[in-house]
């Protein structure tokens, strides 16, 4: 089999990473992709950061027995905590992470009010720590840990009233106050509609979905490991019941 028909293996912790999927389905419709949701383990984002390490590389060595061309880390938490790691264990390999989209905040609002929402690994960790350092320039950032998110998304409740409920008490101090938020974790651009209505539709959101896209397909296009199509998406989850593959592909069309 040619190398270039292989999967490109997308990771996250649970169903967060079908945000960055979606990106890279936009961007490149012919390829074969390989989607893992650790949800059987979800949250990753309240773990220690060995835990996470070692639930990350445990996930990657199962995806990598479906025979991958590259591998995304479609999960802030499962980066900061395990990238390194990743890319010591298979050298050579093409490994993308995702990291907030900080810098094109700040490029956007220079002196702005910046709210990161992330969860508590992503946001302690030295890899965003370092990222700050280097943004932080005049702007004014602000970490908004997003406690129980996580969770409604994975149990299909990422537009409900629950969901515009939680934002509320995480999300209330800020209304008004931001010029932009940075959505810091795979699984909150799933629930856009209800950050919409609670921060209301002028608020700028961003995210690393695309860049992490962009970049995949550049590396990709560097190795000549681009596919002709016709694309694909194999669907597992460590969680193995029949509803979290159904919310998988809800969320992909969504
Ligand atoms: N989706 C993950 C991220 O991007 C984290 C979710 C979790 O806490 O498991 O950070």
């Amino acid at each position: 089999m040619n190398r270039n028909e292989n999967y490109i293996g997308v990771f996250d912790s649970g169903v967060g990473g079908i945000s960055v999927l979606r990106q890279l389905k936009k961007l490149m419709p012919n390829e074969r992709f390989l989607y893992y949701g650790d949800s059987a383990n979800a949250p990753y984002g309240c773990r220690s950061t060995a835990e996470v390490q070692a639930l990350t590389l445990a996930s990657v060595e199962k995806m990598m027995e479906y025979g991958l061309k590259a591998l995304v880390i479609a999960c802030n938490t499962a980066t900061s905590a395990a990238i390194r790691a990743l890319r010591e264990k298979y050298p050579g390999f093409i490994i993308v992470g995702i990291e907030p989209a900080l810098k094109p905040a700040v490029d956007q609002f220079p002196t702005g009010k910046i709210g990161v929402m992330a969860t508590d690994v992503t946001l302690r960790e030295a890899k965003f720590n370092t990222l700050l350092a280097r943004c932080g320039a005049a702007a004014e950032i602000v970490k908004i840990p997003a406690p129980g998110l996580v969770e409604l998304v994975e149990t299909g409740k990422a537009d409900s009233e629950e969901m515009v409920t939680a934002l509320q008490s995480i999300l209330v101090p800020y209304q008004g106050e931001l010029d932009a938020l940075v959505l810091g974790c795979t699984h909150y651009p799933l629930a856009l509609g209800a950050i919409r209505r609670v921060l209301g539709p002028r608020i700028v959101l961003l995210d690393g979905g695309e860049g992490t896209a962009r970049e995949t397909r550049r590396r990709l296009a560097e190795a000549e490991l681009l596919f002709a199509g016709p694309g694909e998406i194999i669907w597992k989850n460590s969680a193995e019941n029949e509803e979290i593959l159904q919310l998988c592909k809800a969320l992909l069309e969504q």
